[in-house]
């Protein structure tokens, strides 16, 4: 039955310039380059310098999206963007990218759902399109998490960096199966029973502070090879695709420990994970833009793969969706 798909047309990202490696912050807490890379997998990230927010990097990946995909803003009718890190408490980081590119029409708001968010991202904008609301939609993931990091937390601040990364998705006509090009299928969850476990301690309505980001992340990591890896097979089974199929895996970047064994339990040759973890950290919500631009860009992610994408972050949230290139 023919349908309406999401297709990916295009995709960019943006880093900020300054990189810090783990050596660096051997200066700042006790800590070691052994130790973060033994229990991470991480060896720099980068940190958004003065000037830089959410926003502003947000713009840049946009920018390089529409690039790719051979677009303007006045394309564009619909901006998602994912982030925990807002400019501001309102209005939302998606108004300020609109505004940015110069986009005057069309709707832009926030989804938040902390390193799930390109996938609750990406799932909403699909909705969108597939309901004929929007024809064309810039999806981005955008975060400065150095902002509301304990800098004198050693047991998170080693772990997270800023980025941002960005698709356009566009309305085309598929077969109804699953060798159509575009987001096939995407699942969401969340259970808000765990918000101890991953949490920013204060916030507008409670502190009337920013408040910083804590975690009990030997929990965290109990928790998160089984509820991803449920998610990714609820995907598979809805899809009627296997894991043998698949092109591609691009996980959440946050722990490369935590990627290895949700890949190996799914069966997924270790050779199709896409990681970007060693040199980003978790860039929460802009992790899985990020990577997969960095694998369409040197080549690996091509028109026509098959690429699952998932994560889990705070509340918990979890999800995946699966997309032809
Ligand atoms: N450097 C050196 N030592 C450290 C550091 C550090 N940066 N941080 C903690 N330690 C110490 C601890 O104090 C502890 O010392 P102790 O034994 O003397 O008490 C020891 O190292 C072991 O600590 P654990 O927390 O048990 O270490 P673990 O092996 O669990 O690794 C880690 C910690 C890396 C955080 C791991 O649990 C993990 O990756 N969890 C998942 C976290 C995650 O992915 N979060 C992102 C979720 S996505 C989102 O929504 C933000």
């Amino acid at each position: 039955m023919r349908t309406l798909r999401s297709v990916v047309r295009g995709c960019g990202s943006y880093l900020p310039p300054r990189m810090v490696s783990n050596a660096e912050l051997e200066g700042l807490v006790d800590t070691s380059d052994e130790w973060i890379v033994q229990r991470t997998g991480i060896r720099a990230r980068h940190i958004a310098g003065e000037g830089e927010t959410t926003s502003t990097l947000g713009i840049a990946a946009a920018r390089a999206a529409l690039a790719d995909a051979g677009l303007t803003a006045d394309d564009i009718d619909l901006v998602v963007c994912a982030t925990s890190t807002p400019d501001h408490t309102f209005p939302s980081t998606a108004t300020m990218i609109q505004a940015g590119l110069g986009m005057h029409h069309g709707a832009a708001f926030d989804v938040q759902a902390v390193c799930t968010g390109f996938v609750y991202a990406i799932s909403v904008a699909d909705k969108f399109i597939r309901a004929g609301e929007a024809r064309r939609a810039l999806v981005v993931g955008a975060e400065t998490f150095s902002r509301i990091l304990d800098w004198e937390d050693r047991t998170t601040c080693v772990l997270f960096g800023d980025g941002a990364g960005a698709v356009v998705l566009e309305a085309q006509e598929g077969e109804g199966t699953s060798a159509d090009r575009g987001v096939l299928a995407a699942k969401l969850r969340s259970d808000g029973r765990y918000r101890e476990k991953l949490y920013v301690d204060g916030g507008p309505g409670s502190t009337k502070t920013t408040g910083h980001l804590r975690m009990e992340g030997r929990e965290v990591f109990r928790f998160a090879v089984g509820m991803v890896t449920d998610v990714v097979e609820a995907v598979f089974e809805a899809t009627g695709t296997s894991a043998d199929e698949l092109s591609w895996f691009v996980p959440h970047q946050a722990n490369k420990r935590i990627i290895d064994a949700s890949a190996d339990k799914l069966g997924i040759a270790r050779e199709k994970v896409v990681i970007t973890v060693d040199r980003h950290g978790n860039t929460s919500a802009a992790s899985i833009p990020l990577a997969l631009d960095a694998a369409v860009k040197d080549g690996r992610v091509k028109k026509g793969d098959l690429v699952m994408i998932e994560a889990i972050g705070g509340g918990f949230t979890w999800g995946a969706a699966l997309i032809r290139w």
